[in-house]
């Protein structure tokens, strides 16, 4: 990312959340009413250079991916009972405008992000006149420069409260030591803190339509200036949150993804083997 610039693959995340409630019949995966909102009216340009680029049946795909994370990360938020919710590379998530009964409910949201991503965000926001509260924070972090645990001390984080942290398609732009250095500094977090994050699987494992994908978009980050840098075999990454100090929560497979959120429905989506999730705890 330039300075100065916000994240590119942020804009086209947001617009692939909100091209799903657009396009796609319902029952939708994930209701993100507020993505196309977020990103504003350059949503349509995005849609046209990822149609150019992907083609329009992977664009369908890659929209059902980025809705699935979203909602695969907040069924887990929503039963955990966490004092608190820190996004990592938070990009354009509404989750904080989209939920204002979980702040109202007590719920402290922490938005970390590139500090030029960030910026952009809370120009935008104050552009649409989006509500603030001083349960929802922004912390300006460079993974690659500065490690999160004295960026949340700076920001007010209570180390003491249960949190919930997700960092969804950001690892793979990161080198694999600030992956590490982030991951030891939340495994401090108070015991049964979890993480939900989503990393790139190797490509070898990778089938059809997720290989397409990844070949295709490995040029495009390339481009926006936010190049794919790690990609990881499941067993690597369960080795890589251990020796991080967490424990594996959960770490579903294609096929577990498709058989609990894709079953019964009418429409032909399915998953595609591109990014695999992993829950990981901070142990008791
Ligand atoms: C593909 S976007 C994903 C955004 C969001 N999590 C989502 O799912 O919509 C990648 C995010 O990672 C952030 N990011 C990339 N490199 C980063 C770094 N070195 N430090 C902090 N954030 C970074 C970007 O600013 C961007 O918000």
């Amino acid at each position: 990312m330039e300075a100065g610039e916000p994240s590119r693959t942020a804009m086209m995340a947001a617009t692939a959340r909100g091209l799903h409630r657009l396009e796609e019949a319902r029952p939708w995966l994930f209701d993100d009413f507020l993505g196309l909102v977020l990103v504003g009216p350059a949503w349509r340009d995005i849609r046209t250079e990822l149609t150019a680029a992907l083609s329009e049946p992977i664009l369908r795909i890659v929209s059902t991916m980025s809705a699935t994370r979203a909602r695969y990360s907040e069924e887990r938020l929503s039963v955990g009972g966490f004092d608190q919710y820190v996004l990592l590379g938070a990009g354009l998530d509404s989750f904080a405008w989209r939920r204002p009964d979980a702040l109202a409910g007590g719920l402290r949201v922490f938005e970390v992000d590139h500090p030029a991503s960030q910026a952009w965000k809370l120009a935008r926001v104050e552009e649409l006149g989006l509500p603030s509260s001083d349960r929802h924070l922004f912390v300006p972090v460079d993974f690659e420069v500065e490690t999160l645990d004295l960026a949340l001390d700076r920001a007010g984080f209570d180390w003491s409260g249960r949190t919930f942290f997700s960092w969804l398609g950001v690892q793979p732009y990161l080198t694999v030591e600030a992956t590490e250095a982030t991951l030891r500094s939340l495994a401090k977090s108070h015991p049964g803190s979890e993480i939900v994050l989503s990393y790139l699987i190797a490509p070898p494992l990778m089938e059809d339509i997720g290989r397409t994908f990844h070949e295709r978009w490995v040029d495009i980050a390339a481009k926006v200036g936010e190049p794919v840098q790690t990609a990881l075999t499941p067993e690597e990454a369960e080795a890589l949150v251990r020796r991080c100090g967490l424990d594996v929560a959960e770490h579903p497979t294609r096929d577990d993804v498709e058989a609990r959120f894709f079953a019964g429905r009418s429409d032909d989506l399915v998953p595609i083997t591109f990014e695999q999730f992993l829950v990981a705890a901070v142990p008791g």
